[in-house]
């Protein structure tokens, strides 16, 4: 089969060995696959080593074939996968066991993938495929973030620097779904004017005075995952006592912060990352019921995955990237 492999420092398609199931695992046959940050920073952890890897960790597509021993799926199901390995119940951080797929294990750019069948869940009948193959890793981060970390609910007010990004857009929907308000920033007019049909109430630009614009509202929670750009910024807008969910760093991973302005503030801060499986039947539910439709932005085949990979780099996208097996 076909598969997007980063071998010997190299991105590229190559034929490899057709994946079987062993007792308890399925193969599913892939349609789509998602891009995710993640996909893109691993080649650089992984340096010029030989072993080949199947990149990706999101994915939908039919079930081929089963093991021995698999009850739950049939061949023929239709079904997403979860990239949230061996994370079953709810809990504050994931378990030792905890992994995401696609590294140390093959991911999902590449025509078939095994995994165990608890990995897979039924594709909800209103997405596409290119929706239901971007959907998992960051629907299950932004639900994690916002309803188990984030406790937001009704009429609270949520503010979100980085509109474009595939895991805000997935805050934006859910956030509106449940009846929050939604302020965002971007840097880009395009993106902004994305966010507003998207649902969010307030748009601003990433380099306007967040605190002068956001004088009369009053923020509960924010979510920040663009890292040391607005970190800080973001503190400053939050009310006091209020909550601040971090679950990723796309600009740097290290802050200076007030400790003072912390502590007489009584601001939460929280990490968090991806979800449980019971976290991602929850987020399955949430989109069945309110038929939200992830943002895909753009589609590429596999064999143009690496033009994927620098659209991402780009960071021009709204939303998610998907890669179309067929
Ligand atoms: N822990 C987890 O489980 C988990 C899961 C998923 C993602 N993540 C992490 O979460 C982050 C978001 O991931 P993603 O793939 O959804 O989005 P992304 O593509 O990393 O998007 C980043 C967003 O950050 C904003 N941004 C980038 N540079 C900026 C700067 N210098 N100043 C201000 N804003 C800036 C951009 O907003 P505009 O272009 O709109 O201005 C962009 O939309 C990444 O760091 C990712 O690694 C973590």
């Amino acid at each position: 089969m076909k598969a997007f492999v980063h071998e010997y420092g190299e991105l590229k398609v190559k034929d490899v060995q057709d994946p079987v199931a062993g007792r308890g695992e399925v193969v599913v046959h892939l349609h789509v696959a998602g891009l995710n940050r993640r996909d893109v920073g691993l080649p650089n952890r992984r340096g010029r080593t030989e072993d080949t890897l199947v990149l990706g960790s999101d994915g939908a597509g039919v079930i081929a074939s089963v093991g021995d021993g698999v009850t739950r799926v049939k061949v023929g199901d239709d079904v997403i996968i979860n990239p949230s390995l061996r994370w079953e119940e709810n809990s504050d951080a994931p378990p030792k066991e905890f992994d995401i797929l696609g590294m140390p294990d093959h991911g999902t750019f590449a025509e078939k993938i095994v995994l165990s069948a608890a990995q897979v869940e039924k594709k909800p009948e209103h997405l596409t495929w290119e929706e239901a193959g971007v959907l998992a890793l960051s629907a299950l981060t932004g639900y994690r973030a916002l309803f188990t970390k984030g406790q937001v609910k009704e009429g609270d007010t949520v503010f979100i620097p980085g509109a474009g990004s595939g895991v805000a857009t997935y805050l934006i929907q859910f956030a509106k779904n449940i009846g929050a308000k939604v302020i965002v920033t971007s840097r880009n007019v395009e993106k902004q004017r994305q966010a507003k049909e998207l649902g969010a109430d307030i748009i601003l630009d990433t380099a306007s005075d967040w605190t002068k614009e956001l004088v009369n509202e009053t923020v509960d929670l924010v979510i920040d995952s663009v890292g040391q750009a607005t970190f800080n910024r973001s503190l400053e807008v939050l009310k006091k006592g209020g909550r601040i969910v971090i679950f990723g760093a796309t600009t740097d991973d290290t802050v200076d912060f007030n400790l003072r302005q912390f502590f007489y503030g009584q601001y939460q801060l929280f990490g968090s990352t991806m979800g449980s499986r019971q976290e991602l039947i929850a987020m399955l539910e949430h989109i069945e019921n309110f038929k939200t439709h992830p943002v895909v932005d753009q589609t590429f085949s596999l064999d143009e995955a690496a033009k994927a990979f620098e659209y991402l780099q780009e960071g021009k996208q709204f939303g998610k990237i998907a890669v179309r097996m067929n």
